[in-house]
Order: structure tokens, then C-alpha cells, then sequence
């Protein structure tokens, strides 16, 4: 276990657990939602306003900022989080899922994956040594193992093949980590929708040993229903007394039953990628400020929600920016949505501490299907 790292369960509610991460910048209360950062900032959001709705800790991308300002750079200038002014954790996903989904004529080894950037199609290479040198170079709290995830559908040998390769690349990536006190290394299991691989990474991730494991290869076009499946047993594979780390995910509803099964930690794109297109999260499901029902509504998104597109707009004002293309609109709704989520953080934990998560779902899916006012 690193030095200045610690992970305290305080309740459980069936498979779910609320607790803390300790790190030597600060506290993350879990389970977790990780905004996304990607690129060295919360699009349309000022870090003091990601913190306003709740967020203990954001997501970086070992891609994104090794391609553009360069890592290099960012360590030159005293590292991530005083270059993005945002000085709590930070955990960075390791590149080889970007590279796979972003980059164009990847060419992938066991020596690790050769590609070229999506943004000047210069030539790079990274490999379990480099991410572990970049996320250094970035100052990374929470440092993802180089994994590759094959899309699925994929067949068995494909995805026991490519991920034997992560295994052999977790203890790659352990072995150049090293041991760097205040930085954690996670090691990330694959193995597809298949428990038997699951179970192989699982044990191969164990022996190497880690400070949180992180469940990936996972909404990645599978669906909820196969996802949820896996969830039921893959949680349960990973050591009890560490961070599990649901990689990418998700909506609401997948978030909810990802925290039933016993998972700690998630990150996805959706609530900011998704306010900047005009869609709304809030407790009574999905809402399109965009459809012309709303230009005329002097209501609120959500009445009950204290973010300050709620507490401050109506929704015809809201309907209006969006359909006046002002930068305003994405800074609004990327608020609120970010504020809902860490809402729905906080409902969870409070619930899992009260022993009451089965009432507090059966409330989530009853608001839900009411639908929109
Ligand atoms: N983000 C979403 N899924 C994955 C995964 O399987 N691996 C990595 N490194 N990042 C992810
Ligand atoms: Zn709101």
C-alpha cells in the first residue's frame, strides 16, 4: 500500500459500502463520481465552481495532455494541478483506452501501441514504461495501469488473449511505477463478459498487488443488462478492503445499480459532454432544454434542485441560450448536471450509511418513471 494512501470502509448496505480515500490531497468520500478533466479542465466549468457542486476528486487523460501541452510541459510548470489551479486529487486514466478509440493507424505490440495524434498526426509511442512516466510527469495521485480494451462484441480467445496481455502489462506497469510516496497505482481487470476471465484477471491483478483495482472493459456497446451481469460477480473477484473503480460509467440508473454491487468509484463524460449538447439530468429522468415545450416556461429545470441554472433561471431562459448558441448555456447546464450527479453521490452514501439503499432506489426508479414535469 503506498505511503499516505488509505481506504476506510465506515458502513455497507448488502454489497455497498460508504467510506473514504485518504490521499495527501484531500479526503474522497465514497462512492465517488469523477468529473471528467480530460484535457487539463472541466469543459465550461472554473475548478471552484467543479468543487461548488460536490466533487472530490477529477479525471485527466494521459493521452490527451501528453499529445497537447505535452507532459514534459505540464512537469516544467509544477505539474497538473497547478497548471489547471485545482489542487485536490486527481486520477489519470493511463492512454491505451484513448489511443484505441481517438488516434488514427494504431499499430499495437507487446511492447505497447504505436499511433498518431488525433490533433497533428505526429508519430508517438506509449507502453506500460511511458504512461507510468507521463502520469508521473502530470503528478497524478491516482495512477491507472496501461491496460488495453478490446470493443465488444468480441469473441472469448480474443478477449482472453488481450487480456492476458494487460496482466503482463500490470506487471509492467507496478514494476516502473515503483514506489512513490502519496501516489497510488491501480491495476485494472479485463476479461470482457466472461467470468472465468474475469476471475484469471482478478487473481493475476491480486498477486501483483495494487492500491485500488478498477473494473474495466466495460461500457464499451455490451448494453446495461450485460453489464449489470458482470457487475453482479466481477466486484466481488477484487480484494474487499480496496477502491473499486468502475471505469466510464455512467447514466444514473447505471451509476445506482453499479454502487448495489460494491463499486466505489466511477467517472464518465455523460453530465458534462451531455450539458453541453442541451440535455438535463435530473431526478425525474432526462430533459432536451432545446424542444420548444420549454420556451415559454417560466419554471426551473428542477425545483428542487440548488445548483444556479435552478436557482437563477427559468427554463425559457435556458431554452433560449441553447437555442441562441451562447457559451452561457454550456457553463449552465454542465453546472447542474455536474450538481446532480454529485447529488445523487451524496443520496447513496447517506443511504448506505443509514442501512436504507433498497428504499432509497426503489425513490430513484419511482421519480424517474414519473417523468418530466
Ligand atoms: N475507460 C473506460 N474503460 C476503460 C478501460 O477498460 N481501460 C482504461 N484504461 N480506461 C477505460
Ligand atoms: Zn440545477
Amino acid at each position: 500500500m503506498a505511503q499516505g494512501f488509505g481506504f476506510e470502509i465506515s458502513a455497507r448496505d448488502g454489497k455497498a459500502r460508504t467510506g473514504v480515500i485518504q490521499t495527501t490531497r484531500g479526503e474522497i468520500r465514497t462512492p465517488a463520481f469523477m468529473p471528467v478533466g480530460t484535457a487539463g479542465t472541466v469543459k465550461a466549468m472554473l475548478p471552484g465552481s467543479v468543487r461548488e457542486t460536490g466533487a472530490d476528486i477529477l479525471l485527466g487523460n494521459t493521452y490527451h495532455l501528453m499529445l497537447r501541452p505535452t507532459a514534459a510541459r505540464i512537469e516544467r510548470l509544477g505539474g497538473l494541478h497547478k497548471f489547471m489551479n485545482w489542487e485536490r486529487p486527481i486520477l489519470t486514466d493511463s492512454g491505451g483506452f484513448q489511443v484505441m478509440s481517438l488516434s488514427d493507424l494504431r499499430k499495437l505490440t507487446e511492447e505497447g501501441v504505436t499511433f498518431r495524434s488525433h490533433v497533428d498526426g505526429s508519430k508517438h509511442f506509449l507502453s506500460p514504461e511511458t504512461s507510468m512516466e507521463i502520469q508521473r510527469q502530470l503528478g497524478s495521485d491516482i495512477v491507472m495501469c496501461f491496460d488495453e480494451c478490446p470493443a465488444l462484441p468480441a469473441d472469448e480467445a480474443t478477449v482472453a488473449k488481450s487480456m492476458r496481455m494487460s496482466m503482463r502489462w500490470a506487471q509492467r506497469s507496478r514494476d516502473a511505477f515503483g514506489d512513490r510516496p502519496g501516489h497510488a497505482l491501480f491495476g485494472i481487470q479485463q476479461g470482457g463478459v466472461t467470468e472465468h476471465l474475469r476471475g484469471e484477471s482478478a487473481e493475476a491483478l491480486k498477486s501483483i498487488g495494487f492500491d485500488g483495482y478498477a473494473v474495466g472493459g466495460l461500457a464499451v456497446g455490451e448494453g446495461q443488462e450485460a453489464m449489470f451481469s458482470v457487475l453482479d460477480y466481477a466486484p466481488q473477484q477484487l480484494p474487499d478492503d480496496k477502491p473499486r473503480y468502475l471505469m466510464g460509467v455512467g447514466k444514473p440508473d447505471d451509476i445506482v445499480g453499479a454502487v448495489q454491487r460494491g463499486i466505489d468509484m466511477m467517472d464518465c463524460v455523460l453530465p458534462s459532454r451531455s450539458g453541453r449538447t442541451g440535455q438535463a439530468w435530473t431526478p425525474r429522468g432526462q430533459v432536451n432544454i432545446k424542444n420548444q415545450r420549454h420556451q415559454d416556461d417560466p419554471r426551473p429545470l428542477d425545483e428542487n434542485c440548488t445548483c444556479p441554472a435552478c436557482r437563477n433561471y427559468p427554463r425559457a431562459y435556458l431554452h433560449h441560450v441553447f437555442k441562441a448558441q451562447e457559451i452561457i448555456a454550456s457553463m449552465l447546464l454542465t453546472w447542474h448536471n455536474l450538481h446532480y450527479y454529485q447529488q445523487l453521490m451524496q443520496g447513496l452514501r447517506d443511504a448506505i450509511a443509514a442501512q436504507r439503499l433498497d428504499a432509497f432506489v426503489a425513490e430513484f426508479h419511482a421519480k424517474r418513471a414519473e417523468g418530466d414535469i
